[in-house]
């Protein structure tokens, strides 16, 4: 079983990290082996819309010199995917819409004159986010806009766990945030 987990902060230390924490502690105590992107130590083009990469389907096929080749490779080798990401502006964060943008080109080849495959159908994804709203006011939008991302790349929607930063005055982390990430985890694992 493997899990590839995608995030999103700026803050390498920050909420979305912390509480990712416990979460990627309890998957590994569960046996499942995880690979970590943070993508702003990575280098994530834009999709400029070129549409190489629906040229040939056997393969990611992006034209683009960036760090997206390897994770495209790791997502294709994992049985899960996790984007965590602080929510801004109602949405993940710059370099995760980027990626996400240039997955659902380079994993559906729809775009061509024919309609291809789906090269990541069937996997998991699931959600952790953390935002200043109620997560009901923060992480919505974003959830809606996956699990249409989801439906149309032909993914299993898992869920999404979300916790709230009450200010910068506020210690982020307490004991209940670690159980809610490590329950999230056990219930990821049992599904796997
Ligand atoms: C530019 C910016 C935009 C934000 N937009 C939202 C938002 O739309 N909704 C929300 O709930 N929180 C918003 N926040 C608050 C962050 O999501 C929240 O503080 C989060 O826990 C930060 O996580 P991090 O420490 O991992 O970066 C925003 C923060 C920043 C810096």
């Amino acid at each position: 079983m493997k899990c590839v987990i995608i995030m999103g902060s700026p803050r390498e230390k920050g909420n979305t990290a912390s509480f990712l924490e416990p979460f990627m502690n309890e998957l590994s105590a569960c046996g499942v082996e995880s690979t970590f992107f943070r993508l702003y130590d990575k280098n994530i083009l834009p999709c400029v819309a070129c549409r190489e990469c629906q040229r040939d389907w056997s393969k990611f096929g992006c034209h683009r010199d960036d760090d997206v080749q390897e994770i495209f490779d790791t997502i294709l080798a994992s049985d899960m995917i996790v984007l965590a990401t602080p929510i801004y502006s109602w949405y993940c964060t710059p370099p995760m819409k980027a990626l996400l943008d240039r997955l659902v080109y380079g994993m559906n080849k729809y775009y061509g004159d024919e309609k291809g495959p789906s090269l990541w159908a069937g996997k998991k994804l699931a959600l952790i986010t953390t935002g200043g709203y109620r997560p009901e006011k923060s992480s919505d939008l974003f959830e809606i806009g996956i699990e249409r991302y989801c439906k149309h790349s032909q993914l299993a929607y898992f869920g999404m766990l979300s916790a709230r930063d009450l200010g910068y005055n506020h210690v982020f982390m307490n004991s209940e945030k670690e159980c809610q990430a490590r329950d999230f985890a056990r219930k990821l694992y049992k599904i796997l």
